[in-house]
């Protein structure tokens, strides 16, 4: 085999793990949101508010949602994957006065995954729709 096919190969190789890897991931994320679905869901405000439209969104402005704490609303949080990490990783002690009673995601790859299906699955008009 030339040393070209040779890297082709190992490309190929290199590139089908890393794709299986990417697709494990999202698949254990929504496993993972499982949780947190007693309360949210990506189309529509429920106890929680709703999570499309979620990335680069500004805390506690979610549409039509009026359960939204103070400490929320005033904490200058816009939702990316490092404010989502910090903030699943222990909600009440990133947004003190939180109304999210929910103790977070302590597992590292559990939020790391989480957080690649949540950015996958709430993008408004192509995996979402945002309810007004
Ligand atoms: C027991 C109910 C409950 C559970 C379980 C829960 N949440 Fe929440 N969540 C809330 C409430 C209520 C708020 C509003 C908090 C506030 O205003 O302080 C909220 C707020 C949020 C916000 C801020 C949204 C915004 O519009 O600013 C994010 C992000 C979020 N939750 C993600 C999650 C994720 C991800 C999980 C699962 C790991 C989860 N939540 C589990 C009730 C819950």
């Amino acid at each position: 085999m030339s040393i070209v096919r040779a890297l082709a190969a190992l490309l190929a190789v290199a590139s089908a793990g890393a794709w299986a890897a990417t697709a494990a991931a999202l698949e254990h994320g929504e496993e993972i949101y499982s949780r947190c679905a007693a309360c949210h869901s990506i189309e529509g405000n429920r106890t929680g508010p709703q999570h499309c439209g979620l990335f680069g969104r500004r805390a506690g402005t979610a549409p039509g949602y009026t359960g939204y704490s103070d400490a929320m609303k005033a904490s200058g949080i816009v939702w990316n994957e490092r404010t989502l990490d910090r903030f699943l990783r222990d909600p009440p002690r990133a947004v003190p006065g939180t109304a999210m009673t929910y103790a977070g995601v302590t597992d590292a790859r559990e939020r790391a995954d989480l957080i690649a299906w949540l950015r996958e699955a709430t993008q408004p008009g192509r995996t979402c729709t945002i309810q007004r």
